[in-house]
């Protein structure tokens, strides 16, 4: 990997005519000459490439260093280019675009082989979503392309929510980051498999399973999301959000996290805390108190709260798990990955 100038532009006070800014213009002209734009999305940021040229989409992984059999997500700015990239869209799959869309659900669909199959990693479906993003929308309708970005992080990573975690992975081995201000869901899109007749969550996120069931009927729940079993998302299986230094989930009340973190200091490790309100005079080497108890705002602050720890600072990270429910879902599986798998049970 050569390392390059990457160039920055900022679009967070441009409100009139974004799409034809000097900025956007500029990012999607490198976007069409195949290079690399990382830019904001409703959820986390994106590192964004031409899905039909093999080149920029394989210069994705190579600076994510991301495993090539995990597919990208394509990123449209019409509802409408849905048509050109698949064989046929079921009913169901029509319904969720019309109700979710822009916003936070990658619907997948079996693609009619018009995309870099590097995008696709060799599957015979893609993983298609409209996000819900001024800068994102006016960047891939200036590109006129279909955008593949996975989050815009270095592989096994905690996924970027502002331009400087962006740059804290990727500067120097992208060409460009649009920045856009810190994105406000904070967690990944719903990926939603809608290639065969029932539909299946792959990976919770932004819209939960009964908002979806509300618009489609029954939806069901990949099991390797709440059991031990392979998953079917490629992605899935992956080391993933990782913060410097480990983190544990403690699943209990206060009492219980306050004799977790006892128990971490009397054994000399300096202890990093993602804490909520209520414990916030807790001390420790490090701390991050999330701003309230809200999921959403755990939801918004999660990665961020987990990059702020270095491990010239803390040996160890603990945080109280969240319930699994609704959006906590999309929160507990993230953060069962950042802690590897590491839970004290009550
Ligand atoms: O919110 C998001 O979805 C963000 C923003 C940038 O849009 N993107 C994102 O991309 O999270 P990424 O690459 O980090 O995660 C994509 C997930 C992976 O788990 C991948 O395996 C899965 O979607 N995926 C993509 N295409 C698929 C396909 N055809 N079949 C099954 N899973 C697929
Ligand atoms: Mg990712």
């Amino acid at each position: 990997m050569s390392y390059q100038q990457t160039k920055y532009w900022s679009v967070d006070n441009i409100v009139d005519n974004l799409i034809e800014s000097k900025e956007i213009q500029e990012a999607a002209a490198f976007l069409r000459e195949g290079k690399l734009v990382a830019f904001p999305t409703e959820t986390v940021y994106g590192l964004g490439a031409s899905a039909r040229s093999d080149e920029a989409v394989t210069s994705i992984f190579t600076a994510k260093g991301r495993p090539a059999d995990n597919p990208l997500i394509v990123h449209i700015s019409q509802q409408k280019d849905v048509y050109n990239f698949t064989k046929s869209v079921p009913e169901k799959a029509e319904k969720l675009m019309e109700k979710f869309w822009p916003g936070a659900l990658t619907i997948i669909l079996a693609h009619n082989g018009r995309l870099s199959t590097k995008v696709t990693a060799g599957l015979s479906t893609v993983g298609l979503r409209m996000p819900d993003h001024p800068v994102a929308l006016a960047l891939i309708e200036a590109s006129g392309e279909p955008i593949a970005a996975p989050s815009a992080n270095r592989s096994g990573r905690p996924s970027p929510t502002t331009a400087a975690h962006t740059a804290e992975d990727l500067q120097g081995r992208i060409a460009g980051i649009v920045d856009g201000g810190a994105t406000g869901l904070g967690v990944e899109s719903t990926v939603i498999d809608c290639s065969g007749e029932l539909p299946i969550i792959l990976r919770p996120g932004g819209v939960t399973q009964s908002q979806l069931e509300a618009v489609i009927g029954r939806v069901e729940v990949d099991q390797s999301l709440t059991e031990e079993a392979a998953p079917r998302s490629p992605g899935m299986k992956y080391k993933h959000y990782a913060p410097e230094a480990p983190l544990t989930l403690v699943d209990g009340d206060e009492d219980f996290f306050r004799s977790c973190v006892r128990k971490h200091k009397e054994n000399g490790e300096k202890v990093g805390l993602i804490l909520f309100p209520a414990l916030a005079s807790m001390e420790a080497d490090a701390v991050y108190i999330l701003s309230d108890n809200r999921i959403e705002t755990t939801a918004r602050e999660l990665y961020s709260a987990l990059r702020t720890f270095k491990k010239s600072e803390v040996d160890h990270i603990l945080m109280q798990a969240v319930p699994a429910d609704e959006l906590g879902f999309a929160v507990m599986n993230r953060l069962v990955k950042a802690a590897g798998g590491r839970i004290l049970t009550q």
